[in-house]
C-alpha cells in the first residue's frame, strides 16, 4: 500500500522534534550535530532567537496580504537586497524551483521585447541542479531527473561541465539566449566554477549579448563567505535566483535582475499568491541584518578556514576513504573512496548529520554561525564514523 506521505523520499529513520543551534534533538533526546542546515537552509542555526521573534511578532500582526496591496516587509527586503548586490529588482518567490521558473521566463521575455525571440536557448551544464518543475528538470537535463516526464521544455542545451570549448561553439549560436549555471554546484559535488572561468563567461556573455543568469540557490546568502558566491570572481550576473539560506528556514526564495534583463516583466507578466508574503519576507530582512554584516561573513570565511583545515586532517588519517576536500567557504564536500552513504550512514550512528551529493561527494553545510567547538565535535564524530567504516 502507498505510504500517507507520497514516497518520493529514502528517508533515514530520524525523528526530530526540536533545533537549537547547530544542533537537532530527536524525540528520544539524544541530540545530533547538524552540518546540512536542512541543505543550506538553517543559514543561522535552528531556533535563532533573532528569527523567531521576528516571525513570532510579525505572526501577531499579519499573515498574508496579496500582492494587489503593498507589502512593507517585501519592500523592505527588496530594498536591502538591491543596496548589497548587483540587481535593480526583485520578485520574491517560496522556493528555487519558482525562482528558476521565473529566470526562464524572465529570459525569454528580455529578447521577445528585443524583437529577437528566437534567442530562447539557455546552455546549462552537465551536474546541474535548479528544482524539480518541468522547466527545472529540462535545464539540468541529466536522466535520473529527467527520464520519465517527458516530453520536456525544450530550448536548453547541455553542456558538460568545464569543457570551455564546447562552450564556446555553443556561444555561436544565434539562438542562444542565456547561461545558467551555480557558481557552486551543490547537488552536483560541491563542485567550484574557478573564478577566471566566470570571468571568461561573463566576457563571452558581454560580446555576443547573451544573459549570465546565476544560481545561487545553495551557494548564495554567505555560504561561500560572500554574500553572494559570484563576488569572488569580482563579476555580477544579469539575473540571479536565490532561496533556502535567504528564508533561514521559512520558505522564500527570489529572483534578482537588472534594471535592463527585467525590463520585459510588466504589470501581468507574473506573479505569485503566497510570494513576498509578510513572514516570509520579515525574516528574510532579518536573515539578511546578520548575514549581510562584513563582520558576520569575516567569520564565516575564519570558521570555514578552520572546518577545512580539520576535514584535510580526517583525509590525511583515512587515506583509504578519502580522495580530499573541496569547495568553498561553509559549502564543504569530502570525496569519497566508499560510497557516500556509508559514511553518511556510519555518521548517524555518530550523531553528526551530513548530506550525500553527486560524484560521491559528502556536503558539509553547516549553520555560518556555527560556533568553533561544534566545529571540532563534528570533525571528531565524522573520525568515528570513518573508523568505524574501516573496522567493517
Ligand atoms: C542550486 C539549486 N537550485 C535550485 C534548487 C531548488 O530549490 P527548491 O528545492 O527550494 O525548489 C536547489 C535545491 O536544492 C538548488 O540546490
Amino acid at each position: 500500500m502507498i505510504p500517507s506521505v507520497l514516497p518520493t523520499y529514502n528517508r533515514a529513520p530520524l525523528h526530530f522534534t526540536r533545533g537549537e543551534g547547530s544542533w537537532l534533538i530527536a524525540r528520544d533526546g539524544t541530540r545530533y550535530l547538524d552540518m546540512t542546515s536542512g541543505i543550506a537552509v538553517n543559514a543561522l542555526g535552528h531556533a535563532h532567537p533573532d528569527l523567531v521573534r521576528v516571525l513570532t511578532e510579525q505572526a501577531g500582526r499579519i499573515w498574508h496580504l496579496s500582492n494587489l496591496y503593498d507589502i512593507p516587509q517585501q519592500q523592505a527586503l527588496a530594498d536591502a537586497l538591491v543596496d548589497k548586490t548587483f540587481a535593480d529588482t526583485a520578485f520574491f518567490t517560496n522556493s528555487g524551483t519558482e525562482a528558476c521558473e521565473l529566470a526562464v521566463k524572465m529570459a525569454r521575455k528580455y529578447w521577445h521585447e528585443k524583437e529577437q525571440p528566437d534567442r530562447v536557448k539557455i546552455i546549462t551544464f552537465s551536474g546541474s541542479f535548479h528544482g524539480r518543475s518541468t522547466a527545472a528538470i529540462a535545464a539540468s537535463g541529466s536522466e535520473k531527473m529527467t527520464k520519465g516526464f517527458g516530453p520536456l521544455l525544450p530550448g536548453f542545451v547541455h553542456l558538460e561541465f568545464g569543457d570551455h570549448d564546447a562552450l564556446r561553439a555553443a556561444m555561436q549560436d544565434p539562438q542562444v539566449g542565456a547561461v545558467l549555471l551555480e557558481p557552486v554546484q551543490g547537488e552536483g559535488g560541491i563542485r567550484v566554477v574557478p573564478d577566471q572561468c566566470l570571468k571568461g563567461l561573463r566576457d563571452l556573455c558581454d560580446k555576443t549579448g547573451t544573459l549570465l543568469i546565476l544560481d545561487e540557490v545553495q551557494c548564495g546568502m554567505g555560504r561561500t563567505g560572500r554574500l553572494f558566491a559570484h563576488e569572488w570572481a569580482g563579476i555580477t550576473p544579469d539575473i540571479m535566483m536565490v532561496a533556502k539560506g535567504i528564508g533561514g528556514g521559512f520558505p522564500l526564495g527570489a529572483v534578482l535582475a537588472t534594471e535592463a534583463a527585467a525590463a520585459g516583466m510588466v504589470a501581468g507578466t507574473h506573479g505569485s499568491t503566497y510570494g513576498g508574503n509578510p513572514l516570509g519576507c520579515a525574516v528574510g530582512l532579518e536573515v539578511m541584518r546578520h548575514v549581510a554584516d562584513p563582520d558576520f561573513l569575516d567569520a564565516v570565511n575564519r570558521k570555514a578556514g578552520l572546518l577545512r583545515q580539520r576535514l584535510e586532517g580526517l583525509v590525511a588519517t583515512h587515506p583509504d576513504l578519502f580522495e580530499g576536500v573541496r569547495g568553498l567557504g561553509l559549502m564543504l564536500g569530502l570525496k569519497c573512496k566508499v560510497p557516500n552513504t556509508d559514511l553518511v550512514k556510519a555518521g548517524h550512528a555518530r550523531h553528526v548529520l551530513t548530506v550525500g551529493a553527486a560524484d560521491n561527494v559528502v556536503r558539509l553545510l553547516p549553520a555560518l554561525n556555527i560556533p568553533d567547538s561544534d566545529i571540532a565535535e563534528a570533525v571528531a564524530r565524522l573520525d568515528g564514523a570513518a573508523a568505524q567504516l574501516k573496522a567493517g
